[in-house]
């Protein structure tokens, strides 16, 4: 019989700290985070250097917390994986760091994962992958279409050419006065409002699966302002509504274009984004009918920043032998094609 496999994740690339313990890359067996929110909240953003001092004193705690939860032993782990980038490089640096301390005090693997193969990864957790597959990836730093023939094989087919997602939602929060992060408040606000604006679509060039959000973040905050000047009311929850089906239009569309032209079996939605529930519900009305092709959603815990989704990605990256060296550096500038080893 086939021995099971442990893969510890550690995930600290931005305000939180994670550490998990996923048992053959989809059964988690421990998920622990600590979010660092409250401490940036009134920064209104993350701060890189408080970031990084939480991990600090987090990660340890955190570590504990997950191997007391999963009851095992550092013999029984078979590798550790660990987001290398991208992301704030001081904040990388204390779980690569720590990462590394580990693999060589207990003679473990050790692998550098990709934060947004995590987040794409998080979805073998719900269930199997189908290949080939597209993954719609939005977070707070990123709004991509990856198109996966194989595991641990990634092709960027559009991404943003701005403002992520995450960040059009975190600053149109700020200019309507809500906390950060803002994504969550703008969804709730917009589940209560209705589309009455009239705000712009980047469809941008025939054929492009590429973003563009900061000519809608722009137009959100000239409505507001203009509105301030001839000192009209907006109704925040129609403006938020409207702002939100102007993203989700344009994400909807450009995934289902993608999905016919590249032929794929399975779509996964991946990132912090991943959980607005306006998202989510339009691409179950786009894909759930579609015959032969399988939407797949991870649960709120598993779309925001973790440690399990590294573990399931590093699972994979084991499998494939890939490996890091004691000389692994923290790289906020990582790609993501860098895991494409075997061509
Ligand atoms: O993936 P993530 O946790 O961190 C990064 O890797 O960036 O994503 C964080 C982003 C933030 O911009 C946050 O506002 C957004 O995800 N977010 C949401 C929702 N929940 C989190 N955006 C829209 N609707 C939500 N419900
Ligand atoms: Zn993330």
């Amino acid at each position: 019989m086939k021995k099971d496999q442990y893969i510890m994740g550690i995930e600290t690339s931005c305000d939180e700290t994670a550490v998990a313990i996923v048992k053959n890359g989809r059964e988690i067996v421990a998920n622990v985070v600590a979010s660092q929110i409250e401490s940036h909240k009134r920064f209104g953003g993350v701060v890189p250097e408080i970031a990084s001092r939480h991990h600090v004193e987090q990660l340890t705690v955190v570590l504990e917390e997950a191997m007391e939860k999963a009851n095992l032993h550092f013999s029984d782990i078979d590798a550790i994986a660990v987001t290398e980038g991208p992301g704030l490089v001081g904040a990388l640096l204390i779980g690569v760091n720590s990462a590394k301390a580990l693999a060589f005090a207990h003679g473990i693997p050790l692998i550098g994962v990709h934060h947004i193969a995590g987040h794409i990864y998080a979805n073998r957790i719900v269930t199997e992958m189908k290949f080939p597959l597209l993954a719609l990836v939005v977070s707070g730093g990123h709004t991509e279409l990856v198109y996966m023939k194989e595991h641990g094989h990634f092709e960027v087919i559009g991404e943003t050419r701005d403002d992520a997602a995450g960040e059009a939602y975190d600053k149109v929060a700020r200019t309507l006065n809500l906390p950060y992060p803002g994504g969550p408040h703008i969804d709730r606000l917009a589940q209560e409002g209705e589309a009455t604006i009239d705000l712009p679509r980047a469809w941008l060039e025939e054929g492009s699966y590429d973003f563009s959000f900061s000519g809608l973040k722009s137009a959100v905050i000239n409505t507001v302002h203009n509105a301030e000047q001839r000192g009209e009311n907006i109704a925040p929850e129609n403006l938020a509504a409207s702002f939100q089906q102007s993203v989700i239009d344009v994400l909807v569309k450009k995934t289902a274009l993608a999905v016919k032209e590249y032929k794929v079996k399975q779509v996964l939605l991946a990132g912090g984004v991943a959980a607005n529930k306006g998202l989510r519900a339009a691409l179950e009305q786009e894909f759930q009918q579609v015959e032969g092709i399988d939407l797949v959603i991870p649960p709120l815990s598993l779309c925001t920043d973790n440690a399990a989704m590294i573990a399931s990605a590093g699972s994979i990256f084991f499998e494939k032998g890939q490996r890091a060296q004691l000389s692994l550096n923290a790289n906020p500038g990582l790609d993501i094609t860098t895991h494409n080893y075997q061509q």
